[in-house]
């Protein structure tokens, strides 16, 4: 069956790494008819929009994106895509799995988690006010609707994974009333679902110190928004950096998958970036098309590539001389 989904190939080193993801996806022998969309920078000094109406128009038609990093550019008038892309699309739930990656050395082994993040209120919600000079608030959202949801997704998602453990993490002691209710909320899905998924409540300071000393003991990971930004990248940090892991952010109609780094003007158009962590967000999007086997392939592919380390099969961040290009082809030639 083919498919057909957005490819947002955005801005600075965007192009050349969607570029790799879409030749290795080809290869894998997932069949996917591509609508290639402008967003970001170069789009803004294009179309005047950062975020043009036709690329929003588009994913909500196809319902699926492969989006490379966006640039937004500094100064009035210009939202940030990602942000207006959860917005308007109502992606609430960010979903990052972190694995230890073979061959890449990092502090520890055997890490397979899932962060799962709620994407759409608590302090990011942008309520800020100045009461009198010096002195301003931050209003943290928390709604039953949002707290809900995300404890459902989370408790579907390990659920037909057949993951084992939920820990939420929080800080109900001090914010009794916000973290209470995703508490609350978490617990009544913990009800719902019984004993086949362990539960488990950690403060989030607690959280931190026991994912340093032993992440491999945790398994999914729900949290609102701003604990769930800061622990992903914590957790990214565990097993070798942005560079190695992939993002989704998920909704009810739509979901984005992307590379959580970004456009990495330094190295941009050189053939030296390192395209892994939009391909393995190409995986999940084949996972979440039901392409198992396509994506199962890639997966393989670049298992190999990694424990074979040949340095001119890897690009220069992890060790290696290959370009863009061909550490793509490294992948291809893996699944001939
Ligand atoms: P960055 O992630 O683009 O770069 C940080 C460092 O990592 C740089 O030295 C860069 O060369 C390196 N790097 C990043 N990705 C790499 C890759 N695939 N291969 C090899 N090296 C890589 O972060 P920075 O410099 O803070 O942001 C640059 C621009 O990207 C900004 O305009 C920012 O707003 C945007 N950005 C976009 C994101 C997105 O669209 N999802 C996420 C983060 C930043």
């Amino acid at each position: 069956m083919t498919h057909t989904a957005c490819l947002i190939p955005g801005d600075g080193i965007g192009p050349e790494v969607a570029e790799a993801a879409r030749r290795v996806i080809e290869a894998s022998g997932a069949s996917i008819a591509w609508e290639v969309l402008p967003a970001g920078a170069a789009a803004a000094a294009q179309y005047g929009d950062v975020l043009p109406a036709e690329t929003l128009e588009a994913i909500q038609r196809h319902k699926i994106a492969l989006k490379g990093p966006v640039t937004t550019p500094i100064g009035k008038g210009f939202k940030s895509v990602n942000v207006q892309l959860r917005k308007k699309l109502n992606l609430y739930a960010a979903v990052r799995p972190v694995r230890s990656m073979p061959g890449v050395k990092t502090r520890y082994e055997n890490v397979e988690l899932v962060v799962i993040r709620e994407n759409t209120e608590g302090l990011y919600s942008g309520i800020e006010n100045e009461i009198v000079p010096g002195v301003v608030t931050s209003l943290k959202v928390a709604t039953r609707t949002a707290c809900e949801r995300i404890a459902r997704f989370a408790f579907h998602y390990a659920h037909t994974r057949r993951r084992k453990r939920v820990a939420v993490f929080h800080k109900a002691n001090i914010m009794k009333m916000s973290d209470g209710l995703f508490l609350e909320c978490a617990r009544a899905m913990r009800d719902a679902y019984g004993p086949d998924i362990e539960y488990e409540e950690l403060i989030i300071d607690n959280g931190c110190m026991q994912l340093v000393r032993d992440p491999a003991r945790f398994d999914i990971l729900l949290l609102e928004n701003l604990y769930g930004d800061v622990i992903s990248d914590l957790c990214a940090g565990l097993v070798g950096g942005l560079g190695v892991v992939p993002g989704s952010n998920i909704g009810d109609d739509c979901a984005v998958f992307e590379a959580v780094h970004g456009s990495a003007p330094d190295i941009a158009g050189q053939n030296i970036a390192n395209p892994l962590a939009i391909i393995m967000s190409g995986v999940m999007m084949l996972n979440h098309l039901g392409e198992t086997d396509a994506a199962a392939r890639i997966r393989d592919a670049y298992d190999k590539v990694l424990r074979d380390r040949r340095p001119d099969e890897l690009t220069r961040d992890i060790g290696g001389v290959a370009g863009t290009r061909e550490f793509a082809e490294a992948l291809m030639r893996r699944m001939e």
